[in-house]
């Protein structure tokens, strides 16, 4: 029985193959892949690669080659059943069970895919040579198209008296082609029509290359109709999970960094037409986490290149406040802003391929300096107006998923606020002043990659001890029971904690800490920014450092889990398995 492709898809999605790969080989980063010795036979040169891009290893000895899932077969000698377990299971994901839908949806899928294959086929050949239709084809020349181009999207046209539904009859279940969108049901003439009739016609392929969805554009001027129309979403095709050229688009990701995301199908036709092939369109929808996350596994920075108009400008607001709680280290979200009037299509073909990489290197603007310009614009200095504007800046980042992301986009924007209200930024504290250049923030943001999410969030809690012996002092209890993970933290925290209890005045000179820590406490302790007003406020201070307690317990035991995971996939043992599932509980519970 298969699984079905969703599902193995998202186990792909969420584990890289190189994570899979270094809990049985010692990997190391070699460009964009990563190399070590091959676990297919005994070598002491590394001839074994993993490319996470592409989502695949290669053994350049013996020629084993495969996906995750391979992997584990080849090397672990599993069933692909075996390996699908034991990698779900290492995505989070609940184990698989089959059924009947199961078996009916496979087949579902497969006729699904014919129909919309025959269809564009033969749409395609009837737009290259059906001479009656000419016009069509006049009209996508006179844009300028390559004949290649038209090739190379299959674009098609739908001639207006033509109904397909009787010949795909002929094929294909009758239920399947009512089903697969292309057709609505008219009531008035008892019968189904072709609703993209009298349309050029796109077809959107999914990941592999398979169509399973169309777009049509009307080419009469002043048309009553709608000029865009698409298929419906159907069993086989959500919209916000697709992306339109993302089947040819990826291939080039392993020669290029960059994937422009644009608004319509014309833009990708465009751009492809003048040699800019790294290019995918989310089709007039609101960009989703899932489409983020999709261009993320292949490509280092997403531009995301929108008409330069007014809807164009806002759709450009809307993509960034979603996609930057997607933002990840060394990835990049950036927006490019064409001038007025012009979208993608027609400014390439009016500047050319050079020009329009000339544009996007002096005009490009990264996602938090795109975000922060844009509500300061919406803001005038008077102080309730800055304070919605912080307040805003502060819901940004904390919607940040990724830690030092959300940390430095954070500081990035507190040090904006801080130009903007100079006498606020003076005052006294251990703790170093905060910085509010970019180039330092991006500085710290290097050097931290090597400091570990448990590093961080222990710098927080020692900064806040540090900078509140009294009140820790009046509310010692809060400190107890605390298990502190990292080699630094175990031999600090006692200390501290006891100084704290014996204590009643505390200079800093009788810090138990080294000078060096104590210095990288003072620079990555991310609640330094907010310290100063929870200080005033004792609940506030104690809620926080109560969540900061939760945070360490947790970390303490994703630790804890992820050791015994790895375990679990090696042996298998049922223990090792109730053992991780236990740790969740607690983890749930905490
Ligand atoms: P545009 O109107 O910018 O189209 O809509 P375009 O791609 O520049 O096309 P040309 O150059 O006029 O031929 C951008 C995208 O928004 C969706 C389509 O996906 C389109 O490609 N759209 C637009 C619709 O779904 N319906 C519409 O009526 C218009
Ligand atoms: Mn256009």
């Amino acid at each position: 029985m298969k699984y079905p492709k969703e599902y193995l898809d998202e186990i792909k999605t969420r584990l890289k193959v190189s994570s899979v790969v270094s809990k049985y080989v010692q990997l190391k980063r070699r460009g964009k892949e990563f190399v070590g010795l091959s676990p297919f036979k005994n070598e002491k040169t590394p001839s074994f690669t993993v490319n996470d891009e592409k989502g695949f290893f290669h053994c350049f000895s013996t020629a084993e080659h495969g996906n995750i899932f391979d992997f584990l077969m080849k090397t672990q000698n599993l069933k692909f059943g075996e390996s699908v377990k034991t990698l779900a299971l290492q995505a989070g994901m609940r184990p698989y069970t089959f059924s009947k839908a199961d078996e009916e949806r496979e087949k579902a899928w497969k006729e699904y895919m014919s129909i919309y294959s025959e269809y564009v086929d033969f749409f395609h050949s009837e737009l290259l040579n059906n001479s009656e239709i000419k016009s069509s084809l006049d009209y996508l020349r006179n844009r300028k198209l390559s004949l290649d181009v038209i090739k190379r999207f299959k674009i098609g046209y739908v001639r207006k008296n033509f109904n397909i539904f009787e010949n795909l009859q002929k094929k294909f279940s009758k239920k399947a082609i009512k089903e697969c969108g292309i057709f609505y049901f008219d009531e008035k003439k008892n019968s189904f029509v072709d609703r993209f009739r009298d349309r050029i016609i796109f077809p959107i392929n999914n990941i592999s290359g398979f169509p399973i969805a169309i777009g049509g554009r009307i080419i009469q001027k002043n048309s009553f109709f709608a000029k865009y129309i698409n298929s419906p979403e159907t069993q086989f095709f959500k919209k916000g999970n697709n992306l339109y050229n993302i089947d040819r688009a990826r291939r080039l990701s392993n020669t290029l960094d960059q994937i422009f995301l644009v608004e319509g199908y014309m833009d990708v036709i465009g751009l492809n037409n003048r040699g800019i092939e790294n290019c995918v369109a989310n089709l007039g929808t609101a960009l989703t986490e899932k489409q983020i996350l999709i261009l993320n596994q292949f490509f280092n920075e997403i531009v995301i290149c929108f008409d330069g108009d007014e809807s164009g400008y806002k759709a450009a607001v809307r993509a960034a406040e979603n996609s930057i709680k997607e933002l990840q280290p060394e990835k990049q979200i950036s927006f490019l802003f064409l001038p007025e009037g012009e979208d993608p299509d027609t400014f390439i073909s009016k500047n050319g391929k050079e020009n329009f990489i000339k544009y996007y290197e002096t005009n490009k603007i990264l996602i938090h300096e795109f975000l922060f310009e844009n509500l300061k614009k919406q803001s005038n200095n008077s102080p309730t107006s800055l304070a919605v504007l912080e307040k805003k800046l502060r819901w940004l980042s904390n919607s940040i998923k990724d830690p030092y992301i959300k940390k430095y986009v954070l500081d990035f924007f507190l040090g904006k606020i801080s130009a903007l209200t100079p006498n606020l930024s003076k005052g006294k504290q251990f703790a170093i002043k905060h910085v509010a250049s970019l180039s330092e923030t991006k500085k710290i943001y290097n050097e931290s990659i090597s400091i570990t999410k448990e590093q961080l969030q222990e710098y927080s809690m020692l900064y806040l001890i540090i900078n509140n012996f009294d009140f820790f002092k009046k509310n010692i209890t809060i400190l107890n029971n605390i298990d502190f993970i990292t080699n630094e933290g175990v031999q600090v925290f006692p200390k501290l904690f006891e100084l704290v209890k014996s204590k009643d005045e505390i200079n800093p000179n009788m810090l138990p800490l080294e000078n060096n820590l104590l210095k990288k406490i003072n620079k990555f302790a991310s609640v330094k920014h907010i310290s100063k007003n929870i200080q005033r406020d004792e609940n506030k201070l104690k809620e926080i450092f109560l969540e900061m307690k939760k945070d360490l317990k947790n970390l303490f035991l994703d630790r804890q889990i992820s050791e015994l995971e790895s375990k679990f996939s090696s042996d298998m043992d049922q223990s090792t398995l109730n053992e991780i599932i236990e740790l969740k509980k607690l983890q749930n519970n905490n």
